[in-house]
């Protein structure tokens, strides 16, 4: 960005909790408009993720790792501690709906008030994803239907292994 020679590196923090295809649309937009990208996933066990952080950080890998400019890391903590850590500028949300519009105005402005120097930047996904939730689509495969083109295949494999191992409802057989 620019021809101060200033590099722009934003981070992309969410749950992850899986990868959707509008998380990937938000990442591709992301990469043409900043030098670096770094996907930062929150490491929040108390949320009962269906996948571990390893996990998630494995399939963000395996989906986003080849990308240039993108990076994949995991963090702790206050969001904006880790985006100093990190020198990032910016940070990158997806707005899919009116309805996502507050929660993430009061976390832009927490975020502003906690670290005036660094700016929230909302992008919207393609309309094609503008449904499309980790937790609609952890759902529907639960229930047995299908969510080809809505997440990338890699996941689609692993909650079905994943589901397959779990009896409905999401407990675990002990
Ligand atoms: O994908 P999500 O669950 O909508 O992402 C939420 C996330 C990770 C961006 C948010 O919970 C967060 O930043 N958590 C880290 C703790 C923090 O900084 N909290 C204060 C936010 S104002």
């Amino acid at each position: 960005m620019g021809g101060s020679g200033m590099q722009v590196t934003a981070v992309y923090p969410g749950t992850f909790d899986p990868i959707t295809n509008g998380h990937l649309d938000i990442i591709t937009r992301g990469v043409r408009l900043f030098d670096r990208i770094i996907i930062a996933i929150l490491n929040n066990p108390e949320k009962n993720p269906l996948f571990s952080l390893e996990e998630r950080m494995d399939i963000l890998q395996a989906v986003v790792g080849t990308l240039p400019k993108v990076r994949v890391e995991s963090f702790d903590g206050l969001l904006i501690d880790y985006a100093r850590e990190r020198r990032a500028q910016v940070i990158v949300r997806g707005l899919r709906a009116l309805s996502d519009f507050e929660y993430e105005y009061q976390m832009a402005l927490m975020n502003r008030k906690l670290a005036p120097d660094i700016e929230t930047v909302f992008m919207m996904p393609s309309e094609a994803y503008s449904y499309v939730s980790s937790q609609l689509v952890k759902e529907v495969v639960r229930l047995g239907g299908s969510v080809e083109g809505l997440v990338p295949l890699p996941v689609i494999d692993r909650m079905r292994t994943r589901y397959d191992s779990r009896p409905p409802g999401g407990k675990r057989r002990s």
